[in-house]
């Protein structure tokens, strides 16, 4: 008997391709990209070209790209990394009530500490309104966070339109984009987006890995502390292989 997988939502295959390009990061190739010498720079070297690749697939510059380990980590670091580089300026954070639990769990968590949410309603066709969002900013506001594509019915949401409403109130905005790259074209600068998650499994890539956009000088909380990877902004020893699988499910993405 066949097996048809049409999930790709959940989950997608490595390419054949991808698992190729990462293959000698696990045997030849396994330097760690902080050390010095010789095997240590050829990783450090495809850990640069990957985050120069991801970049172009999202019109960023590639200082503004960080790996991270997951959809989920770039979530997170996004919403409570911002949150608390901000807390001096405001404490109200807006998002949708059809979020990935990435978001919402993390927004449930900063509300423990003192942060107020508002959980933005949607339409039948899940998206949100436009006023709604308008109405529920403050002079506390400091952050929006709307998904670009919802995971389970695929609404895309006007995101330029965010983009702009959160720019004239000087609001920063991040988009969870981990179900919208690959199938939809993204340039954040045209589109006026501060911070936008990814991950590698949703685009033919390995799962574990996936990546931040940050807007150059947007300051954030570093959340996994340890060694000083990605600029200081997000410890732990760079995973090469997935890294470098990520780079190649971006080149193959469009
Ligand atoms: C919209 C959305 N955000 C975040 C995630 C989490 O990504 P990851 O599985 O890489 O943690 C998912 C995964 O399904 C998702 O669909």
């Amino acid at each position: 008997m066949n097996t048809y997988y049409f999930d790709n939502g959940a989950t997608t295959k490595v390419k054949e391709e991808v698992l190729n390009e990462m293959i000698p990061y696990f045997s030849e190739e396994y330097g760690n990209p902080s050390s010095v010498y010789g095997i240590a720079r050829n990783a450090r070297k495809a850990v640069e070209e990957a985050r120069e690749k991801v970049a172009n697939l999202l019109g960023a510059k590639r200082q503004e790209i960080y790996f991270v380990g997951s959809g989920s980590e770039a979530d997170n670091i996004a919403l409570k990394g911002i949150a608390y580089a901000n807390q001096k300026r405001g404490n109200h954070i807006i998002t949708s009530k059809i979020e990935h639990p990435a978001i919402l769990d993390s927004c449930q968590f900063l509300e423990k500490q003192g942060f107020r949410i508002t959980y933005l309603n949607v339409d039948e066709q899940g998206f949100v309104d436009l006023n709604e969002l308008k109405r529920a900013i403050t002079d506390q506001t400091i952050l929006i966070s709307i998904m670009f594509a919802n995971n389970e019915i695929g609404t895309i949401q006007p995101i330029e339109d965010i983009a702009k409403i959160a720019k004239s109130h000087n609001i920063l905005f991040h988009t969870d984009s981990v179900q919208a790259v690959g199938n939809v074209r993204i340039n954040v600068q045209e589109m006026g987006v501060d911070m936008l998650s990814l991950s590698a499994h949703k685009i033919y890539g390995p799962k574990g890995v996936g990546a931040l956009y940050v807007k150059e000088n947007i300051k954030f909380e570093k959340i996994i502390n340890g060694g000083h990877q990605e600029k200081d902004k997000r410890a732990g020893t760079e995973n090469t292989a997935g890294i470098v699988g990520l780079r190649k499910s971006s080149r193959t993405c469009w």
